[in-house]
């Protein structure tokens, strides 16, 4: 595949292991550069969010992103990432939401998420991987949990994705630049379908409300005795009746 995206340099990789690795290697070597996309056809050691296995089948999207990076801004950056995401599932066609910090949801499902992970200074990875066209897992317990874009847009392709990630990515990038926090909070308040859901926070298995996002980009918390507590690490899972996803 070649891909031509204004602002992007980007290399295809028919095979790889995990595209995040590659990245990081590349910014731990001191040759990090800004605006160059690596992207794998499939990858056999895909990594999600925390340490988890991350499935990456021919027709899925794993696009990784060498970014420069503000680390008093870190909160925003997956936020960023997320809503660039997003925005570019949505103008396909496919309605996508964000639950906090960067998982994609179409109709409650995961369709995708986000891994942003630095080793320098300076340098980011942000790693994006979106079911497309790709199979999806074939255990009962996964099937109802997980979406690709193709239920939404039936004749979608792969490029089509990564191109939209990366034209939405360059702007949601300027705006961190920009310390444009109203800008993501407000994008990020459109796609937003974690508040107001009851969640439990992975730090301590602890239950609330959520309550919206902080000056950081972390999530307010709201407990049963009133008080707010801001989650700034880890992630939250929907709690509803019996099922948690
Ligand atoms: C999550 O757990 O939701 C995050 C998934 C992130 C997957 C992407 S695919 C491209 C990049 N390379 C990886 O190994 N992981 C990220």
């Amino acid at each position: 595949m070649e891909l031509l995206v204004p602002g992007w340099r980007v290399e295809w990789l028919p095979i790889a292991t995990s595209t995040n690795d590659l990245a990081l290697e590349r910014i731990r070597a001191g040759r990090a550069e800004d605006r160059v996309a690596l992207i794998a056809g499939e990858q056999v050691s895909g990594r999600g969010r925390p340490g988890r296995v991350w499935r990456s089948p021919p027709g899925s999207l794993s696009l990784t992103a060498m970014l420069p990076f503000w680390p008093e801004r870190a909160g925003w950056a997956a936020l960023a990432a997320g809503i660039a995401a997003a925005t570019a599932a949505r103008e396909l066609g496919a309605p996508t939401g964000l639950k906090w910090p960067n998982d994609l949801l179409l109709d409650g499902r995961k369709l995708g998420g986000v891994l942003v992970e630095s080793c320098a200074p300076r340098w980011i990875a942000v790693g994006i991987g979106i079911n497309v066209i790709n199979s999806l897992p074939e255990e009962e317990e996964l099937r109802g949990r997980v979406a690709r874009l193709a239920e939404a847009i039936p004749d979608v392709t792969v490029e089509q994705v990564a191109r939209g990630v990366l034209l939405w990515l360059d702007v949601t990038w300027g705006w961190l630049a920009e310390a444009r926090m109203d800008r993501l909070r407000a994008s990020w308040e459109e796609l937003d379908r974690t508040t107001g859901r009851t969640v439990r926070w992975s730090r301590d298995g602890s239950l609330g409300v959520a309550a919206g996002l902080d000056e950081t980009g972390g999530l307010r918390i709201r407990r049963e005795d009133g008080s707010v507590e801001t989650a700034l690490v880890g992630e939250v899972t929907f709690v509803a009746g019996p099922t948690e996803n």
